[in-house]
């Protein structure tokens, strides 16, 4: 694959670093306007860097835009007129639709929208797709890409906006709910590092769980319950004042204000 990634910035750089470690490309465009500070990428072998991003769309097949919302429309005008039948666009900008994408580049393109998280860098982002019809024949590409950096799946367009606040937003609620874990095991005698490494490796081991068996999680919370015992006591206690409620109200207040900045 000879990818380009169009805006080497937090998530292109990501997106970067899981490519290479994969070896997932015959050759590998970054692009930004001032490359000194990725300049230390040509050192791992067939990447470039460069500040055309002509020459970066002529040399590849893969386009991957990671640039701010502000910035893709006049990129996109930018190099359009170097776009053959091969090229396939993968956007990863936030509440830039597939329909403003066309409008620049005609509709007959392979064009492909990801939503990853930030867990990118780490490759175990959950990253959602969809694609304009023509890109239907084109997204095995963007979820074998994104599939080296973690999970994807393909949603409808109009699950763009749910599907950020659930994986991107997300992030921050499951950080939130691990610190208040920490901050209860302090309490309960750990120092702060124990604290935390319990709290994390619990998460990451429940989420585990459920990700290998299959399994709805009150399976599992059904095993950890004993009649009358201290989980069962806990987890009342956490319901009576309102730990489910809130998520899900949260998650509502989330969806209420992304409609208001952005639509899809
Ligand atoms: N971060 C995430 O986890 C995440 C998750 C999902 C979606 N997104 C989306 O990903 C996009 C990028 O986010 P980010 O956090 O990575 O932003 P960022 O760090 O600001 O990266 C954007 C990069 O684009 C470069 N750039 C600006 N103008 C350019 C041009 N004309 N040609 C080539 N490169 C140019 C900038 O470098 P120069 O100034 O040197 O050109 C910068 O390095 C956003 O649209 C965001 O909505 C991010």
């Amino acid at each position: 694959m000879k990818i380009a990634i169009i805006g080497a910035g937090n998530l292109g750089l990501s997106i970067a670093k899981g490519l290479i470690v994969t070896n997932a490309f015959t050759t590998l465009y970054l692009t930004k306007r001032k490359t000194e500070d990725i300049q230390d990428y040509e050192e791992y072998a067939k990447v470039k860097v460069t500040s055309d991003n002509r020459e970066a769309v002529q040399n590849s097949d893969i386009l991957i835009f990671a640039v701010q919302p502000t910035q893709m429309e006049r990129i996109l005008e930018e190099i359009k007129d170097e776009l053959h039948e091969k090229h396939v666009l993968i956007s990863t900008i936030t509440g830039f639709k597939i329909a403003a994408i066309e409008a620049i580049v005609g509709e007959q393109r392979f064009i492909v929208r990801s939503m990853p998280n930030t867990a990118i860098a780490v490759g175990k982002s959950m990253t959602c797709l969809c694609s304009n019809e023509n890109g239907k024949k084109r997204i095995a590409i963007a979820e074998a890409i994104f599939n080296r950096l973690g999970t994807s799946i393909i949603i409808a367009e109009n699950k763009m906006q749910a599907a950020t606040v659930i994986c991107a937003s997300g992030v921050a609620f499951w950080m939130r709910l691990i610190r208040a874990t920490t901050q209860g095991a302090v309490q309960l005698g750990f120092d702060a590092k124990d604290a935390q490494q319990l709290a994390m490796q619990t998460c990451l081991g429940a989420s585990s769980l459920l990700i290998e068996s299959g399994k709805h999680p009150e399976e599992e919370i059904d095993k950890v319950t004993t009649p009358r015992g201290c989980t069962i006591e806990g987890l009342n206690e956490m319901e009576h004042n309102g730990l489910s409620s809130s998520l899900i109200k949260g998650i509502q207040a989330s969806f209420k204000k992304i409609n208001t900045i952005t639509t899809d």
